[in-house]
Order: C-alpha cells, then structure tokens, then sequence
C-alpha cells in the first residue's frame, strides 16, 4: 500500500501525476515513484517534493503512472519504491495490496533465471507479467494471467513500452477507480486526486480489470467477460480537501465539528416523534424487530466509537451488543444465530481490510451487515446490506477527529432508531434528540476555550507517559484520548477502565506519569472522584475533564478542562474534543508532523 493515480489522454500526464501523489500524502507514505511513457521511471525514498524536483525538464508524455509507498515487505528505499518493472524493463506496475505467495513465486522465477531488482512481494508480480508480456501475450492478458497464478490482495496499474499507448488496471481487496474525462481517463485509489479534474468516476469491483486507451475504456472480468459499468458523481468539493489557513489538517477538522455534526444530523431527527429517521435503514427495518444480538466491529478510533455505541444500544434498545475489532473477529467463529443477529461495521474510509473481511465473513453466514461510513461509495458501503453515512467531508489527518465525532453521533441515532422500535418512551427519545441539537453550539464554546488547552499541553509536552481514565461511556473516551496521543505525539499513553486502576497501573503512578480523567458529573461521578483520589495520594498528577460549574474538582486536580453539560449519552462526544485538542497541541509544541505521523498511514488496506 499506499496511494495510486494514473493518467492517459492527451495532454502530459506528468501534472496530474505530480498533484495526484500530492493530494495522497495525507495517507502517509515513504518513499515515491513515477512512470511516463516515452520518459521512463523515477523514484525516490522520501516525499513526493523530492520526486517532483528530481525530474528532469523534458520529462513528459501523454500516460502514466505514480505511487506513494508505505512500507510492507522491504525498507522504505528508492529500490523498494514503485513503480516497479520486470528483466527486460518493458513492463512497469503500482501495486496496493500484498501478495501472499510471493516467496514461493519470487524462488520459482529465479530458479528460471530471473535476476531480482528490489526485496518487494510486488516485484513477483511485475516479473510474472513481463515474462508473459514478452513472450506474445497482450498487456492485459499478460496481467490476467499473472494474477491467476498469486494469491492475495492488489489494486494495480500497469503500463508497458510495447504498447505505449494503454493502462491496464485491476482490483482484488485494494480500493481503485477512474475519473472519466473528455478522451481522458484519472486513475486513482481513492478520490480525492480526482476532485481537481473529474466528478465523472467508476469504481472497479473485485475481480475486474480494466483497459484504458485515450480513445476509451473497457472493464471484464477474469474470465474475459466484459462487464457494463456506471458512472457515479463525486459529491465532495475540492475546498473540503483543503488545509486554507489552518497550520494542519488536523486541527481544520477539530475545527470542523460543529458543521460535521449539523451535517450528520440533517434530516435525521424527529424532535415531535422522539425519533431518528434513518432512510438507510429502512429497507431492513423490518429485520430489526427480531434482533438478539448486534455485533459492532471497525479498527482504530472507528472501533472505540463503536465500543460508545454499546454502551448507547445496550442502554437504549436493551439488545445486547458485543464489541470486536475486526483483525480478531475475521478470525474467530462469530456463527451462533446468525439469522437474529447483526453485524454493525463502522469504518470512516469504507475500505478498511479487516473490517471489510469480517462483513464478508458475516454475510456469508447469513447474518445482516450494516455500515457507517463515512466515504460515499466505498467498498464497506457498497458490501454492506444497509448503512448510514456520515456526511463528515473529507478527513486527511491520519488521526481521526471529525470523523469520529460523526461516528458517535451516528450511533446515538442508531441507538434512539432500534430504543423506539422497543421499549424506549417518547418523552426519553425527546430528551435524547432536543440534547442532540444542541451539540454543535456547545462545540464551538469548546473550540472557542482552546487556548487554556493549549496552554495544559504545553505544560505536559515532556512526558513519557499518560494514563487515561473513564467510567461507562467514558472508558473508550479514554481509550481514544490515548490512542489519539500516542499516534501524533509518539507519547506512550493507555487508555483503561478506571475501575482497572487498582490491578495494575496504579503501580506506574508517580510525579512524572500524568493521569487525564474523564470525570463528567454522570453516574458515575462520586467513582471517578475515589480514583483521582487514589492517584493524588501516590503523587500523580491529574488533568480532569468534568462539566461546566463543577469546580469543586479543583480541589483533587492539578488541571481541568471543563465541557458543557448534556444527556449522559451524549456526553462521549463533548468530553472526546478536548482530548484530541490536548493531543494535537502536545505534538505540536514537540514540533512532530501531525497530519502524516511516522508509520501510519490514513487507511489501512491490507491485513
Ligand atoms: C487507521 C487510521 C485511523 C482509523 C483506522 C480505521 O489506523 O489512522 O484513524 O481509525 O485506520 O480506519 P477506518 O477508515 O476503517 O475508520
């Protein structure tokens, strides 16, 4: 993995290219690399700045294909780096996925004789290609066989100096699709390189290939099928992608909330009813009634929101929920009653590999399988039986923020949804959706405090170590806050269930490693105070997030950060604000790259 953009038509390819690689970064990458036809390949470790001004000036030509790398097999080098080609350098290929026979491959064609250039699993594939390209067959029937013989995953463009003129590009498990322009196609593997040229775009499906001259294009499948595709709109705008002033990302999207939550609402709230009105859902609204179990699943911050949604679906609709990550559900028997339960999969990009291969895992037992996504057309949307998206916008940052936020939101109304088709009163789901409409207000007063945030985490921005703390719906708030600063700040933070702190981490505690409680007055209040407690009397130092008017707290806490009051329920999402703020000064005042942190990347398509 990591990002893909291609071009064919008749202007250069190579600006595209260039500003394709540019608007991918944000999915964090290594090194980086670029085709053109007629000028040849250039790669180098490093960012896409240092491959643009590394290309000579006559470097140019009418197709092409570039790609930022993240590391999986091989060290982050120019060898290591796409695209990569075969022994007699005729064929050039960019590859997302892993190829998972790619040892026994890689032995195979060196007992042949086939010298190796690179230590990448994609370097099989460009060999095997090539050894078919060059004994006669076409491009495309040369990459159709190379694939039948691997086993694992690609998103994949090909191009060969035989047949200069032509992209050839596949999928199996690794997002790809094609801005459809006038005698010009953009090739991507998601899109936000083509706001800038198309909203025109067709999305490949597993176990298509696609052909892509100047004058058009043709998709089949692997048994030479051809296959009628439909042009979809892209509904994002190009300034959503955007930094503007804002020094990161991350912080435009902290930002950002206030509307993200308006946005995910919209419509959404029946303030008469009691309700939520959820129009994907609709369709299987009926399957509802009959519910024993929901299984909510995602990775990263998408499955701490989901880790809220239980508590939320447990306490609203009384179904009982269970809580996975996906890289562990995929793998273990998930089958007791499939017809009564429900798979809920929550991913901010749609194309996560392990969550995506628990949903298939489910259907194929029978179970149904709903989203919430947030990228309009994404694999985990179009897998699943019904979804809900959440309308936040683009998120670049590689943590997630506003993303997360709209999870949560979507989850309480999935929550208040699946409450009224049981037992849930009018006047309690009156009470939830009033609450719900007041967010994005009581937001901007957090936004509008961020300095004395700022101020906090410049005082802690030396630490080694942080501990986060919660009770209920604020135990994954605390998990969250730790991820969040560990991912930005490279700060070795963890996130644990407070009432955890006396089998354990309370024997880290001492004046140098800082406790951030979550300690709103909810229900669980006077629990979290007997916590702080503890850790004052081993010297600990503790910042507390409580609700407005509760200064009391002072009196057990070095430092507080205070949030608006709300619904218990939905308190997760005015306390988990701060918390990213807190992250996000912290990195910087430690002067880190918050927006593309060291080894991550955005979305994680592989295994
Ligand atoms: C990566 C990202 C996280 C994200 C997780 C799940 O680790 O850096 O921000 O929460 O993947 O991604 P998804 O797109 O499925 O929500």
């Amino acid at each position: 993995m990591c990002g893909i953009v291609g071009y064919i038509g008749r202007k250069d390819a190579v600006p595209f290219l260039i500003d394709g690689l540019k608007a991918l970064e944000y999915r964090g990458y290594d090194s980086a690399g670029i085709y053109v036809t007629g000028s040849g390949a250039v790669k180098r470790a490093g960012k896409v700045a240092v491959l643009a001004s590394s290309l000579p000036d006559t470097f140019s030509g009418n197709a092409g294909i570039a790609h930022t790398r993240w590391a999986t097999h091989g060290p982050p080098t120019e060898r290591n780096a796409h695209p990569h080609t075969d022994a007699s350098q005729s064929v050039w290929i960019v590859h997302n996925g892993i190829i998972e026979n790619h040892a026994e491959l890689r032995d195979m064609l060196i007992q042949e004789g086939i010298p190796f250039s690179s230590d990448t699993d994609t370097e099989v594939l460009s060999q095997l290609i090539g050894t078919y390209h060059t004994r006669g067959d076409l491009l495309e029937d040369a990459v159709e066989k190379a694939l039948k013989k691997i086993r694992g995953t690609y998103g994949l463009a090909v191009m060969s100096n035989r047949e200069p003129s032509k992209i050839v590009i596949a999928r199996l498990g690794s997002p790809l699709m094609f801005g459809v322009g006038t005698d010009e196609y953009y090739i991507a593997s998601d899109a936000t390189p083509l706001l800038s040229r198309t909203r025109n775009v067709i999305y490949l499906e597993d176990g298509e290939l696609a052909i892509l001259t100047k004058e058009g294009y043709v998709v089949r499948d692997m048994s030479r099928q051809p296959i009628e595709k439909t042009i979809e709109t892209l509904e994002w705008s190009t300034e959503a992608a955007q930094k503007h002033s804002f020094e990161h990302f991350m912080l435009k999207e902290i930002m950002e909330i206030p509307e993200v939550i308006q946005d995910t609402l919209r419509g959404r709230v029946a303030t008469k009813d009691g309700d939520a009105v959820l129009g994907g859902l609709r369709d299987v609204a009926k399957r509802f009634k009959d519910v024993r179990r929901i299984i909510i699943t995602g990775c990263g911050s998408a499955y701490y929101a989901g880790f809220v949604g239980k508590h939320l679906i447990e306490e609203f609709a009384g179904i009982p929920v269970e809580i996975e990550i996906a890289s562990e559900l995929r793998y273990r028997p998930f089958t007791a009653d499939p017809k009564h339960t429900v798979l809920l999969a929550v991913s901010q990009s749609g194309e996560t590999a392990d969550t995506l291969e628990a949903i298939r895992l489910a259907k194929k037992q029978g179970m149904l399988t709903l989203g919430i996504v947030n990228v309009v057309g994404s694999t985990i949307a179009r897998e699943t039986d019904a979804g809900i998206y959440n309308h936040a916008g683009p998120e670049i940052g590689v943590a997630s923020t506003k993303a997360f936020v709209s999870q949560l939101v979507v989850l309480i109304l999935v929550a208040l949804f699946l409450g009224r088709m049981r037992t849930l009163s009018t006047a309690e789901g009156k009470k939830l959706a009033k609450a719900l409409l007041k967010l994005p207000e009581q937001v901007r007063t957090i936004l509008a405090g961020r300095k004395a945030i700022e101020k906090i985490a410049r005082k802690y921005s030396n630490v080694e170590n942080v501990l986060y703390i919660g009770r209920k719906y604020q135990c994954p708030v605390a998990y969250e806050g730790a991820l969040k600063l560990k991912e930005i700040s490279y700060i070795h933070a963890e996130g644990y269930g407070a009432g955890e702190m006396k089998h354990g981490p309370l024997a880290l505690i001492d004046e140098s490693f800082p406790t951030v409680a979550l300690a709103p007055r909810d229900s669980l209040y006077e629990k979290m105070c007997s916590n702080i407690e503890e850790i004052r009397a081993r010297g600990g130092k503790v910042i507390a997030v409580t609700t407005d008017g509760n200064n009391a707290i002072r009196r057990i806490a070095d430092d507080v950060i205070f949030v608006p009051k709300t619904h218990e329920a939905l308190l997760p999402i005015l306390t988990t604000i701060p918390l990213q703020l807190f992250a996000y000064y912290v990195a910087r005042e430690r002067g880190l790259p918050i927006d593309k942190p060291r080894n991550l990347a955005k979305s994680v398509t592989v295994e």
